[in-house]
């Protein structure tokens, strides 16, 4: 018995120790709520991929599909001169379209830096344009008073130093000979090459607010944390600005403060995600039709209602948004996305209320028919958007004696709270419902929403 207890004492202590060591930085729960508030408030955020593969305008993954060596990509470094880049005229359409942060590719895949970066020759400075396109970026969004964000891809196909591996362009056909291809690369040198980057990330453009760090894909031929060394990077991170807020792609997501938020890409979930049963940050990042960079020839384009859909949805899981605009070569936005986003914005223009700083409903709300319910905790107000609009009666089960007041967010029309009435006369559904007497035509909005008001 006294032995059993001297080696239950000695686990606890081990995985005390364990659990230290599992730390990037010391912060309560309430601490990183307030730390990610202003994220959580805005809900809505636009992703920039942009880099020399707007170019070849056929993926951001070019090089990888293609095969293409460096030698041969060079010639996009040769040319790159975007000479219709207008930083704050982007700005001024992200918030247009509502949007209250942005994250633009410092650096992609393709290894190629947008910025003004001491220890590469492989950036925006041996370009014909010359200038560094980031910090021109920075001041032109933080002028209109969104928050600014980095992506950076860990991943890199053209510095020397990186082991060629199973998402490499120069990938073998046969494992075999991953040892010979690798022999002369030095992983530890690249780290700390991705270390010094972040680092002038960091330091050089004022208060970040957002690290999207890009991938990780552990396991054989793979890479994860020891290969990037996230652990002593995010430190890094931190360290220099502690307000950040960092994605989830570093493969250290069991570290306390070794993430913020998830990042389901491309998908929508079914329901608010969770970690050891615990809801989480999220955020879905989503392209408007299905390629990261600029696609010349792509034409899977999701319409304005899918994406508000996505929006709305998204909110209602308690969940943000980010929406990419894949940048031209000259620097400008393709016109699908200009008309995406306009349309978004006269939504969001009119309808934001029920956006930023909502959240999930309280499960005491059923959701009524065809709709998706967001509530804001802070003004105990329930948004009910309605997808298909409904014939003139609006049944709301469970909803009696509670509201005070309902109305169309868009024009603050008053909406009547009755009984069902219809040619069969009053068949309300149980004395616990209500019925909203809708006009019968829809209004001119794409997606109509009713705001109510609980009664104290
Ligand atoms: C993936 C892709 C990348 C894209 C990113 C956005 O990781 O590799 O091309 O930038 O998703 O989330």
């Amino acid at each position: 018995m006294k032995r059993l207890r001297i080696l239950l004492f000695l686990c606890l202590i081990l995985s005390s120790i364990q659990a230290q060591d599992k730390k990037i930085w010391n912060e309560t729960e309430q601490e990183k709520i307030e730390r990610m508030a202003w994220w959580t408030e805005a809900r809505f955020g636009m992703f920039l991929h942009w880099g020399l593969y707007a170019q070849a305008a056929r993926h951001e993954w070019v090089m990888k599909r293609e095969k293409i060596d460096k030698e041969d990509y060079h010639k996009y470094l040769e040319i790159f001169n975007p000479d219709l880049y207008d930083p704050a005229e982007w700005a001024k359409k992200a918030k247009a379209a509502g949007m209250k942060y942005a994250v633009i590719t410092a650096k992609h895949h393709e290894g190629f830096s947008m910025f003004d970066s001491e220890y590469s020759d492989y950036d925006v400075m041996a370009t014909p344009y010359g200038k560094d396109i980031l910090k021109e970026w920075v001041d032109a969004f933080r002028a209109e008073g969104l928050g600014i964000g980095f992506y950076y891809s860990l991943i890199d196909w053209h510095h020397p130093e990186f082991t060629i591996d199973s998402r490499h362009p120069l990938k073998p056909q046969d494992p075999k000979k991953y040892k010979s291809l690798n022999k002369d690369r030095d992983m530890s040198l690249y780290r700390e090459y991705l270390k010094n980057q972040v680092r002038e990330l960091m330091m050089n453009y004022g208060k970040i607010d957002i690290l999207w760090l890009d991938f990780s894909y552990p396991g054989q031929h793979g890479k994860g944390k020891e290969d990037w060394g996230s652990v002593e990077l995010l430190k890094m991170v931190r360290e220099l600005q502690p307000d950040i807020l960092v994605n989830d792609r570093l493969d250290i997501k069991d570290y306390q403060g070794g993430w913020d938020f998830t990042t389901p890409e491309q998908f929508k979930v079914d329901k608010w995600p969770e970690e050891n049963g615990k809801k989480v940050a999220w955020e879905t990042c989503q392209t408007f039709s299905g390629s990261w960079g600029y696609y010349r020839d792509e034409h899977t384009w999701k319409d304005s209602k899918q994406l508000l859909v996505l929006l709305i949805e998204s909110v209602s899981k308690g969940g943000n948004v980010l929406l990419n605009v894949g940048l031209t070569a000259r620097g400008t936005f393709d016109y699908r996305a200009d008309e995406a986003l306009e349309e978004m914005g006269e939504w969001m223009k009119y309808n934001g209320r029920s956006i930023y700083g909502c959240t999930q409903a309280p499960e005491e709300f059923e959701v009524p028919n065809h709709s998706i319910l967001t509530y804001n905790p802070e003004t105990n107000r329930l948004y009910v958007h309605l997808l298909d609009y409904p014939m003139k009666n609006f049944l709301m089960k469970g909803f009696a004696g509670k509201i005070k007041y309902a109305q169309f967010l868009h024009d603050a029309s008053e909406i009547k709270i009755g009984k069902k009435h219809g040619a069969w006369g009053n068949e309300a559904g149980s004395k616990e419902d209500i019925n909203l007497l809708l006009p019968v035509n829809k209004p001119n909005v794409e997606i109509p929403v009713i705001e109510l008001f609980f009664k104290d």
